[in-house]
């Protein structure tokens, strides 16, 4: 099975937007096993431990097997073409994978929600923290809102137009947990406003696809301003991917990837020139992928 690379955030929707991307993904073969528990076969050399409680999939195939009565063992085996540390959902990849095939296994006895809730814990072993906002759009596919995490999960898949993204994943890395420590903890009221009336609108801006409102919403002014100083090039990125017609867009997840939202091919191509020419000036090795939200 396919486990696609996801956006988080959607540059407003701190910890509460996400969307999956047609590509890339990563593949997973999963069995059942005589032996039960859970056993990881790494095929890459990205050195990702093995030890189910260290291993983002392990850790949700673990939180999914405490819920299944019966002794059952799973064996994965993946194959990562979403590159650890790129910023986009490669942990989330694995650990929604992990579980959506398992559920598979075991004849679909578990519901959405309950499978967001068990990837979440592969999250917690990647960054420390169970957001979903990467978890929820690998498992539902699409555009998802996250209303919230707990008590349980509570998911809002929600419609999109037809909108093109185009991802630059320049060569360095950034890691969620350090991305997450920078933040501060207060944000005042006025920062607040603005960012719940951004989020508000880019939620309507894709029920009614409205390209006009979506790009307008596409501003954060609250995480973007701490962050974006880790990633050289971003201001470039931003500003000359605007001039070429982009609607929007800004950093994915934590970073280092950044993202931007096109209504045409043309314009996404435009911003991949864009994007090239940045980090060929800055001496960057990076990487683009020209796709769509799946
Ligand atoms: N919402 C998370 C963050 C996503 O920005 O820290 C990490 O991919």
């Amino acid at each position: 099975m396919l486990a696609p690379a996801t956006v988080a955030n959607v540059v407003c929707g701190f910890d509460v937007l996400g969307f999956a991307l047609n590509e890339p993904n990563d593949t997973m073969h999963l069995r059942l096993t005589e032996q039960p528990g859970v056993t990881i076969i790494n095929e890459d050399d990205y050195n990702l431990p093995t030890e189910p409680a260290r291993n983002v999939a392990g850790a949700a195939l673990l939180a999914f097997l405490r819920a299944v009565p019966e002794p059952v063992g799973i064996e994965v085996r993946i194959s990562k073409a979403i590159k650890p540390g790129s910023g986009i959902g490669s942990s989330a990849a694995s650990a929604a994978g992990a579980v959506v095939g398992a559920n598979q296994l075991l004849g679909n006895r578990f519901s959405k929600p309950e499978l967001v809730e068990f990837a979440m814990y592969g999250e917690e072993v990647s960054s420390g923290v169970r957001h979903a906002d990467n978890i929820a759009p690998g498992i539902y596919g699409g555009v998802t809102l996250i209303r919230a995490t707990t008590p349980r999960p509570d998911i809002v898949p929600l419609s999109a137009p037809p909108l093109f993204v185009t991802v630059v994943h320049p060569q360095i890395e950034v890691k969620t947990s350090d991305a997450r420590q920078i933040l501060k903890q207060q944000v005042p009221l006025k920062l607040a406003i603005q960012q719940w009336g951004n989020v508000g609108a880019l939620v309507a801006g894709l029920l009614q696809h409205d390209y006009d409102l979506i790009g307008r919403a596409l501003e954060d002014v609250i995480i973007e301003p701490v962050r974006s100083i880790l990633i050289p090039g971003f201001q470039e990125v931003k500003q000359g991917s605007q001039a070429a017609g982009a609607l929007g867009g800004g950093i994915s997840g934590s970073g280092p990837s950044l993202f931007m939202l096109s209504k045409d091919e043309a314009t996404a191509r435009a911003v991949e020139a864009v994007m090239h020419d940045v980090y060929e000036r800055l001496g960057l090795d990076h990487h683009t992928y020209l796709t769509t939200i799946n």
